[in-house]
């Protein structure tokens, strides 16, 4: 039997976790389950970047590289992400966009081994990462190989180059098994590049003890870095001097200071830099990071795992008869921190959902997806949430025409 109002407000007082909601800024009866989209406003995020507007932009100006740490900023930020994934310090670092550090990283590791022409990844995966996958496997001269889940594992050959997957998927939730797909893959003789985008700051990680080699993730969804924040990048010691990066930009040079004509990489992780980096959204991120500040990913999974379990049970008592079909594997171990259902009128659901105060999102052509991010998602707030599902469905107030209207992000 699913939760009653009473029941879920009695898992609330009892959470650990409780107190963690304060740490973020969320309007008053606002239900927020689009946090595995755009996390929400650290409390913390407000003052310190009026500090760093104010302050160090303003008033200490350029000094501020060197006095305020700012050119540090990418390897701090990522060494504070490395806590949060299972991999060193100085193995993660602050760049670009995930897009651009996919670039990065695919024909970085194509220069490789040069003898193996495949680049691997799953149909169905987000499709920046097969968009990129594509360019980089033009420039490159891979093949590029897109297989369906069920067949990634047997396609892995002496001819692959590398396996990009997504740990978790965007739509379902579905997670691969990183350290049995990585050891398939090496004993293949090939490397893995996973997208952590749904992973990082949502379930445990363990990239070294996975033997995960060459990772990128997402700044703006479960780390709670704002809009557009930055993305991470991993490259597992042994293999940071063997890379180079393509894009061969100043602040991956070994001395980016002594303006020389000959590109030498940094040492180290460091390399994958490019351009300037963008302070503001670095230090946005580095607030974002710290509300996981004294919580162990154990904690936050523990939560997600019960928070899933019941809303799932929610929906399937409550709503009943009205077509939703959960999407989202059911063992914990095979699934993120998202839960996702398929129903034939799922954007006009989503649409009503948010007019009445629950944010979730839709993902074409016919998926609703519902974060459910344990540091500021209660037990009440999803009783709630599966409330007004019912109520839209019952009374079919989604097929006002209103709740069709289109906007550019969906
Ligand atoms: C799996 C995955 N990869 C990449 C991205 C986007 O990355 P970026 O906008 O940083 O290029 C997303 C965004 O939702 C995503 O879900």
């Amino acid at each position: 039997v699913s939760l009653t109002r009473d029941a879920a407000r009695a898992l609330d007082a009892a959470d650990p976790l409780r107190a963690c909601r304060d740490r973020f800024r969320l309007p008053d009866g606002l239900i927020y389950l689009d946090g595995n989209s755009l996390g929400a406003l650290p409390e913390a995020t407000v003052e310190r970047q009026r500090e760093v507007v104010e302050e160090e932009w303003g008033e200490e100006l350029i000094r501020s590289w060197n006095s305020r740490g700012w050119i540090e900023a990418p390897q701090r930020v990522g060494a504070r992400i490395a806590g949060l994934i299972g991999a060193r310090p100085h193995e993660v670092i602050v760049a670009d966009s995930v897009s651009v550090n996919l670039f990065k990283l695919i024909l970085a590791a194509a220069a490789l081994s040069p003898d193996r022409p495949v680049l691997l990844s799953e149909a169905g995966n987000f499709h920046t990462d097969l968009h990129v996958a594509s360019g980089a496997a033009e420039v490159a001269r891979l093949r590029l190989d897109i297989a369906p889940r069920e067949a990634i594992a047997g396609r892995l050959g002496t001819d692959t180059n590398l396996l990009l997957l997504t740990h978790v998927h965007y739509k379902t939730g579905a997670r691969f098994d990183m350290a049995a797909l990585t050891a398939r893959a090496k004993a293949a003789g090939a490397r893995t590049l996973w997208d952590l985008s749904h992973s990082a700051g949502a379930v445990p990680l363990d990239l070294n003890g996975a033997g995960a080699e060459l990772a990128v993730g997402c700044g703006y969804k479960y780390l709670n870095g704002g809009p557009g924040a930055p993305a991470f990048l991993y490259v597992a010691e042994h293999l940071q001097e063997r890379l180079v990066s393509p894009l061969r930009g100043w602040m991956g040079h070994a001395a980016p200071f002594a303006f020389t004509d000959d590109y030498v990489p940094a040492p180290g992780i460091a390399r994958f830099l490019a351009g300037t980096p963008p302070i503001l959204s670095l230090i946005a991120l580095e607030s974002g990071i710290a509300t996981f500040d004294g919580v162990g990913m154990d904690a936050i999974w523990a939560k997600s795992v019960k928070l899933f379990d019941a809303f799932l049970a929610l929906v399937e008592e409550r709503c009943a008869g009205h077509g939703l079909e959960c999407i989202s594997p059911r063992d914990p171990e095979q699934r993120g921190s998202h839960i996702s259902f398929r129903h034939p009128n799922a954007f006009e659901l989503c649409q009503a959902l948010i007019a009445q105060g629950v944010i979730g999102d839709f993902r074409a052509p016919d998926v609703v997806r519902f974060g459910l991010t344990p540091l500021y998602v209660g037990f009440e707030d999803l009783f709630v949430c599966v409330e007004r599902i019912r109520d839209i469905l019952e009374t079919g107030r989604w097929r006002e025409p209103r709740f069709a209207v289109r906007g550019k992000v969906t």
